[in-house]
């Protein structure tokens, strides 16, 4: 008998003809997993004038089948830019302060999902396996059941999970709980989110967890696990060292002559702990004066959601904090600071990663964090480069020997670059060895296998 069809269902979905730079992170992860046979369906990424009703649009590519469908204006503006990242992507990342929830948004983050749902129902197959992505999707799994689907559908967050004090701000608190308790496997990255969530189903919805971390509701168990995302360290590596060759990185390494490179990646997001970043890079010049003219800090911070206001308003903050920084400490011949809002190409990345002395992951809360993974798989292990990473990534319950930090206090993050700047090497071969044991092991291909074998009932 041949194995069930994967199916997975994400928000965001990259179509291979527009895989371009701005693919990253959980969507090329996502990629690495599927194997030929699978379809992927999803929003297209356009906006059309009036309510979208036509069927999904499938193209095909290495085997895989990719269905889309488009979202309307108002669909966008309250499901998209309203609920999923207005109120749910704030409150996920522990920013209370900046939820703005409408009740109108709610309604349509369920209608959206009922209507995902409706387009989703004529392609399935009876054995299908049914993976659903992130906050977006949370109530596609109630939605899917509701018309009829029996078979097995698993849910995996990609942001944190919050404990049952941060959660109850939520006005539908108890409905998001629930939704997520229709699925059969409920994943986390971390146990930290996976214990918030299951208190919470405990304080909010008053039903107690069994030892396993299962939840039963309505005559169905759920099971929350653990399954930190990983990458395609082996293919990731190669990339790296390919293009550590090619004309980017000559253009990179002229330009630098013979500082270090100290490097930050990151979407335009208030949870990537961008300004207190750039504010510890200009204490770093200011305490330890020696850094200055021998370090450049690149900082890439691709452009995301203008239409959600806070966005915006980060934009600007760090146009003047950047602004700040050059022109306090620049010299007629060296720049402190480069900053770019234009995606760089993957492969281009992974040689800058490779060239860069320290990578600076300072989020305030990430759910996991591939740059800090990306990173790591990146260096050469002979003369690795220094990772500083939040304690509050996902990815610092694994990267437990980067520099670990409080992304909130500037000055312990200053104190971390100085000391990535001035670190032996043995030092940083051994840090880097412990770390790169688990990006090349714990990889994108065993995220996905751990999660199959959970939904489909298999031990891992
Ligand atoms: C985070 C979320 C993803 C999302 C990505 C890009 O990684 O967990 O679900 O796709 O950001 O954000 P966007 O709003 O552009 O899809």
């Amino acid at each position: 008998m041949s194995a069930p069809r994967l199916v997975v269902v994400s928000n965001r979905v990259p179509l291979p003809t527009e895989r371009g730079p701005r693919a990253g992170g959980l969507a090329v992860a996502l990629a690495d997993a599927l194997r030929p046979g699978s379809l992927w369906f999803g929003w297209s990424g356009r906006r059309t004038a009036r309510a979208a009703t036509s069927p999904p649009e499938t193209v095909e590519s290495n085997g895989i089948a990719y269905a889309t469908i488009d979202l309307s204006e108002s669909e966008y503006r309250l499901f998209y830019a309203g609920f999923s990242n207005g109120v749910l992507w704030p409150l996920l990342h522990f920013r209370l302060g900046l939820v703005h929830y409408r009740a109108e948004e709610y309604r349509a983050w369920q209608e959206v999902n009922r209507r995902f749902a409706d387009a989703l129902i004529p392609l399935l197959r009876p054995d299908d396996l049914i993976w659903v992505h992130d906050y977006h999707l949370i109530p596609l799994g109630e939605a899917l059941r509701a018309r009829g689907v029996t078979g097995r559908i698993g849910f995996f967050l990609h942001t944190p999970f919050v404990p049952p004090e941060v959660l109850r701000a939520l006005p539908r608190a108890e409905q998001v709980l629930a939704g997520l308790c229709a699925y059969d496997v409920i994943g986390f990255h971390t146990e930290e989110h996976r214990a918030g969530f299951l208190r919470g189903v405990r304080d909010i919805l008053g039903l107690t967890p069994d030892e396993w971390g299962g939840v039963t509701m309505g005559g169905r168990r759920a099971q929350a696990i653990v399954d930190p995302i990983g990458i395609d360290a082996a293919g990731f590596a190669a990339t790296a060292a390919q293009s550590w060759t090619g004309p980017e990185l000559r253009r990179l390494r002229a330009s630098l002559g013979d500082r270090a490179l100290a490097i930050g990646v990151d979407r335009l997001d208030y949870s990537k702990g961008l300004p207190q970043r750039l504010d510890a890079f200009g204490r770093l010049l200011e305490r330890h004066p020696e850094h200055r003219r021998r370090v450049s800090f690149l900082q890439v911070a691709a452009r995301s959601r203008e239409d959600v206001s806070e966005y915006r308003a980060l934009r600007i903050e760090l146009d003047r904090i950047v602004g700040e920084t050059i022109g306090q400490y620049s010299e007629f011949d060296w720049v402190p600071v480069r900053y770019m809002s234009r995606p760089l190409r993957r492969a281009t990345l992974a040689g800058f990663y490779r060239a860069a002395a320290m990578a600076v992951v300072t989020p305030l809360r990430d759910g996991m964090n591939l740059v800090a993974k990306e990173y790591v798989a990146a260096q050469d292990p002979a003369n690795p480069g220094v990772l500083i990473l939040s304690r509050f990534a996902g990815a610092a319950a694994e990267l437990d020997t980067a520099l670990i930090v409080n992304p909130f206090d500037p000055d312990e993050i200053a104190e971390a670059m100085h000391v990535a700047l001035t670190m032996r090497l043995e030092e940083r071969q051994a840090r880097h060895r412990a770390m790169a044991g688990h990006v090349f092991t714990a990889t994108a291909r065993r995220y996905s296998e751990v999660f199959l074998a959970a939904l489909s009932g298999a031990p891992a």
